[in-house]
């Protein structure tokens, strides 16, 4: 490292990930190779160090570093890192007592900085954004499905539900329910799965319910009011926001993307069949080119509303988010869940900007003195 002056100072960034027995630690290595060399590019120091070795005693800490000749990650000593950026790969990791210990050591420490502390619960996260009367009417009507009386209700008031589990990823255990009206078995549940799409039909609410409960075993699962989304080719959309901090801690939209079920799914992931659009685009299709430009801005200020309020609620200082956001056929956006720990966007221009702010905003840390 090269001799700098005291205003040309670069924080130490660590990269916070749980250690794996056969492979040196988990999460998605290629994100992590980028953030290296993207680290190396702005010529800020950064690492990958996992729970385990994170201890913030002494003067050094063992990471791992990415040696793009030899394609390894290879251990080595560490400075003990200013920024801590958080992406333990799984919510069950980081809920282990001593991995919390570890975020809860660094958000108590006098300089340190961790960056994202904690993944969301989706349920908190419709709880925060209906406290604020500046992002309530982005959340569909929500209820915990805690038994058959709050599945009555809810499809009482709404002819197409959405059961999503509490926790859940990647459209996992996501069930839809439709009242159609006029068949003779106007109850249809479709239950996705990532090979195969099933669709039960009943007139009877205790027989869904029966299924419903199979699917749901002992997960936590929410019951949502369904919005229609907007759609093209018969086929349903929904957009992808990345919001981060910049160099000035100030929240910004770094890109938004658009994902497109595949046919008959009914969620847009691209797991589950789902292909990735540019949204501008797909919008033009439903609403018209003139309504672009205005559209898109409402959905970024939409956005950075849910994201300074959801800061807000939460307690803690975040840095970054990925939103899931909806658009229906009048152009209204809903808010559907809210990602602590965004997936890489494939998009190559939201890619570069999104790297480019992870360092930017771990300098604009650096620089706030914690207790200010
Ligand atoms: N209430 C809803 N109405 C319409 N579509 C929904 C609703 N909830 C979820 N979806 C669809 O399912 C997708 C996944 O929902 P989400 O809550 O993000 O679950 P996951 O955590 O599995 O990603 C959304 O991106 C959207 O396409
Ligand atoms: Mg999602």
């Amino acid at each position: 490292m090269s001799v700098r002056s005291f205003d040309e100072r670069k924080p130490v960034i660590g990269i916070l990930t749980i250690h794996d027995g056969r492979k040196q630690f988990r999460g998605n290595r290629k994100n992590f190779r980028d953030i290296v060399k993207t680290g190396k590019e702005l010529d800020i120091p950064v690492f990958v160090v996992t729970a385990k070795d994170l201890k913030l005693s002494g003067n050094q800490i063992l990471g791992y570093t990415f040696v793009p000749e030899t394609k390894h990650w290879v251990e080595q000593w560490f400075p003990i890192p200013d920024v801590i950026y958080n992406r333990i790969p799984l919510r069950k990791e980081e809920e282990k007592a001593s991995v919390r210990r570890k975020i809860e050591e660094c958000l108590a420490h006098p300089h340190i900085h961790i960056y994202n502390p904690f993944y969301f619960n989706k349920w908190e996260l419709f709880a925060w954004l209906k406290k604020s009367p500046s992002t309530k009417s982005f959340v569909p009507a929500t209820k915990r499905l805690t038994g058959y009386k709050a599945l009555a209700s809810m499809i009482q008031s709404y002819p197409s539900l959405y059961l999503k589990p509490e926790s859940g990823k990647a459209g996992k255990g996501i069930m839809k329910l439709r009242l159609v009206d006029h068949e003779r078995s106007p109850l249809q549940l479709t239950i996705q799965s990532p090979r195969k799409i099933t669709v039960v039909k009943s007139a009877s609410l205790q027989t869904i319910w029966r299924r419903i409960s199979m699917e749901m075993g002992k997960t936590q699962y929410i019951v949502q009011e369904g919005i229609e989304l907007v759609s093209h080719a018969q086929r349903q959309f929904d957009l992808r926001v990345l919001v981060q901090k910049t160099g000035k801690g100030q929240w910004l939209v770094t890109g938004i993307g658009a994902r497109q079920a595949g046919r008959r799914r009914i969620t847009t992931h691209v797991p589950q069949g789902g292909t990735v659009e540019d949204p501008e685009e797909l919008l033009s299709l439903v609403f018209g080119r003139e309504a672009i430009p205005g559209l898109m801005n409402r959905v970024k200020s939409n956005a950075l509303l849910i994201a300074r309020q959801i800061e807000r609620a939460s307690g803690h200082n975040l840095g970054e988010m990925s939103l899931d956001l909806g658009v229906d056929m009048n152009g209204s956006v809903w808010f559907f869940e809210a990602n602590a720990k965004p997936m890489k966007f494939d998009e190559p221009h939201i890619r570069r900007k999104s790297l480019e702010r992870i360092f930017q905003y771990s300098q604009y840390l650096f620089k706030q003195s914690k207790n200010a």
